[in-house]
C-alpha cells in the first residue's frame, strides 16, 4: 500500500501536469459515445472515423457539428468531399437537423469541396483552414480523406502534407473528425500514415447478425484517454439520428 505522502505527492505531480496542459474534453452530444471517451474527444484532436460504405459515417460527423453548434455554443466546418451540398442538406433534413438555418446563424460551414477537385491538395487544405479561420469554427469535419486524397495527385508528397496539415490543425486548436471509407470484407482497415498520425482511431463495420445487417463501433485507439474498448451498437433512427448502446442491450 502506498504511503500518505506518496499518495500527495502524486496527485501534486497530476494537478502540475493538468495546469500546464489544460484538457478541454469536447463534447460529441452523440447519445451513448461521451460516456465511453470520459466526457468527450480533447480539445484540438484529430480523429479518424473509419467505416465501410453506409455505416453512419456521415451522420456520425453531422451530428458532431450539429450538437457542437446547437448545444454547446461551438462553431464548425463541415467539408463534403462525397456527397454534395444540396443532398447532404436534404438527407440531414429528415433527422431533423436544419444546415441551413446554422449556416445563416453564422454556427456553421458547409463547404463542397467538389469544386476543389484538380486545384492540389495545398489548396484544398488552404481552402478548408482558411473556412475555419473566416468562422472561427473550433470543430472540423473532412468527409471524406479518403476521397479528399484520392482527388488530388500529388501522392508522393502526401505524407508530408498530412504532417503539416494535422500541426496546423493544432496549432488552430480545431477538434477535427476525417472519415475515412473501407471497402466492406477488408480485414484490416487498410489505412497508411493516417492511423498513426490521428490521436484517435474510430471504426463503424458492417456485420450481419441473424440475416441483418447491423453496425458495431469500436474505439481502437485514444490517446490520452481511458476510453471503452468494447463493440457497442450503432443504431440509425430518424427521431434520434445516430445512438450507441451496448450490443447486450438490444
Ligand atoms: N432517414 C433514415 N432513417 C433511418 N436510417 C437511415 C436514414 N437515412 C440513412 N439511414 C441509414 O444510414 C446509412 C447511411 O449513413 P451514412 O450516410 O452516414 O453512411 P456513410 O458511412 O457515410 O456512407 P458512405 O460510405 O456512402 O459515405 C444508410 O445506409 C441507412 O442504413
Ligand atoms: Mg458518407
Amino acid at each position: 500500500m502506498k504511503s500518505i505522502s506518496e499518495s500527495i505527492s502524486k496527485v501534486d505531480i497530476v494537478e502540475d501536469i493538468q495546469q500546464k496542459f489544460p484538457s478541454k474534453r469536447i463534447r460529441t452530444g452523440i447519445e451513448g459515445l461521451d460516456g465511453l471517451i470520459e466526457g468527450g474527444f480533447l480539445k484540438g484532436e484529430v480523429i479518424l472515423l473509419a467505416g465501410n460504405t453506409g455505416s453512419g459515417k456521415t451522420i456520425f460527423s453531422i451530428e458532431f457539428i450539429y450538437n457542437g453548434a446547437v448545444q454547446f455554443g461551438e462553431k464548425g466546418v463541415y467539408a463534403t468531399f462525397e456527397e454534395d451540398e444540396r443532398t447532404l442538406k436534404r438527407n440531414m433534413a429528415k433527422f431533423g437537423f436544419d444546415l441551413d438555418k446554422l449556416e445563416r446563424d453564422g454556427m456553421i460551414k458547409v463547404v463542397s469541396l467538389e469544386s476543389m477537385k484538380g486545384a492540389g491538395l495545398n489548396a484544398n487544405i488552404d481552402f478548408i483552414l482558411s473556412a475555419i479561420k473566416n468562422l472561427q469554427a473550433e470543430r472540423l469535419v473532412i468527409d471524406s480523406l479518403t476521397a479528399f486524397l484520392s482527388a488530388n495527385q500529388e501522392k508522393f508528397e502526401y505524407r508530408t502534407l498530412m504532417h503539416i496539415f494535422y500541426k496546423v490543425l493544432k496549432n488552430l486548436n480545431c477538434t477535427t473528425i476525417m472519415t475515412c471509407s473501407v471497402p466492406t470484407g477488408y480485414k484490416t482497415l487498410g489505412l497508411g500514415i493516417e492511423e498513426f498520425i490521428a490521436d484517435a482511431v474510430l471504426t463503424l463495420e458492417s456485420i450481419t447478425r441473424k440475416e441483418e445487417l447491423k453496425t458495431r463501433f469500436l474505439i481502437r485507439k485514444m490517446r490520452g484517454t481511458n476510453h471503452s474498448k468494447k463493440y457497442h451498437e450503432v443504431i440509425i433512427d430518424e427521431k434520434i439520428g445516430l445512438k450507441i448502446v451496448p450490443f447486450s442491450m438490444v
